[in-house]
């Protein structure tokens, strides 16, 4: 037998948290309670969790900030293991450092501060990241991108932990990248990342960061209250675009409503749960289908109680 509170020997005191709301980790802010939550800071860390957790058959799930992740209302079987950090320090799973043409992240560290120390830095590549609500691990995982850009047009190579404690790095070719998408082996967890940018003005780097957060401050609704996108472009055009024409902007099921301003963003009046979230999903789905001829496909990643 076990029990969860033993887990509390291996981090430090409040990297631990029992029979955690899974609503306050993610962005859209719904979902039910995980047995565990785990707050690891080093690699270290995530050996030790996630050994614990093998000995015992317990499961366990990894995230990043939660941008791109919807629990269910029963919450989660096992232990949550969230990887995001705040400020950069080495050695942790979200060091920051520049290294000539090269920037190493830690997996915990977010999109926005790597884009705005890249520019700090006068190096080009990764500004489209700034309104990206996601973190350094969890965005190479989905390949994230935005204005016609994607991580993997700048990444050199990737950390990986292979529990129970291999620590390798593979290449961006190994990582099989596609869009919104990578290959690797699904038990690897992401520690960290190499990102290999253009030399530029720092001042002109801002500016494009800058007109970057314009454009999306103009055409989607806050991060707070989303997951994002819902589901991924199909080839060579744009969910959003589909939905709005197909007649659901506005549509809601309780408290989840299509935006208005971009519609492949649902979003959160408050009172959502997972339940409503799903049956909206299902209608859009349901009318792009019958309208447009086109399958949408989630971006989302829906977890069940059962998942890992
Ligand atoms: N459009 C509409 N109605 C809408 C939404 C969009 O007509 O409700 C039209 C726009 O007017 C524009 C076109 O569709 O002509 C494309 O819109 P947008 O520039 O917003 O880009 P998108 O393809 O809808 C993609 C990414 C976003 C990223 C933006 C900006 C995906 C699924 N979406 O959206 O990424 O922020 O480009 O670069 O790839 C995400 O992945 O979570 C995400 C939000």
């Amino acid at each position: 037998m076990y029990s969860y509170a033993d887990l509390e020997g291996l981090l430090k005191p409040g990297k631990i948290r029992l029979n955690e709301s899974m609503a306050r980790h993610t962005t859209f802010r719904v979902g039910g309670r995980a047995d565990a939550l785990c707050l690891p800071e080093t690699r270290y860390d995530l050996v030790e969790v996630t050994g614990w957790a093998s000995l015992r058959g317990i499961p366990w799930l990894l995230i990043g900030n939660g941008s791109n992740v919807i629990f269910d209302d029963e919450g989660v079987r096992g232990i949550v293991i969230k990887i995001r950090g705040s400020n950069p320090a080495n050695d942790t799973l979200w060091h920051l450092n520049k290294d000539h043409d090269l920037i190493h992240a830690g997996a915990g560290v977010s999109l926005a501060r790597l884009a705005w120390f890249s520019a700090a830095c006068g190096m080009s590549g990764l500004e489209f990241g700034s309104g990206i609500p996601g973190v350094v691990g969890g965005s190479i995982r989905g390949n994230a991108g935005a204005h016609g850009c994607e991580l993997s047009q700048t990444i050199e190579s990737i950390e990986l932990l292979i529990p129970p404690n291999t620590i390798t790095t593979i290449s961006a070719v190994d990582a099989h990248f596609s869009y919104r998408h990578m290959d690797i082996d699904p038990n690897a967890i992401i520690t960290g990342a190499v990102f290999r940018l253009i030399p530029e003005e720092p001042e002109l780097i801002r500016d494009r960061i800058t007109s970057f957060t314009e454009y999306r401050k103009q055409t989607q609704p806050s991060a707070d209250q989303s997951a994002g996108c819902m589901f991924k472009n199909p080839s060579g055009d744009s969910a959003g675009r589909l939905i709005d024409v197909a007649g659901c902007k506005g549509w809601h099921v309780g408290g989840v409503k299509v935006s208005e301003q971009h519609a492949n963003f649902l979003v959160n009046s408050g009172e959502a749960n997972t339940a409503d979230t799903l049956r909206l999903i299902d209608k859009v789905r349901d009318r792009v289908l019958i309208e447009m001829g086109i399958e949408l496909e989630l971006e989302v990643r829906i977890l069940s109680p059962e998942v890992a």
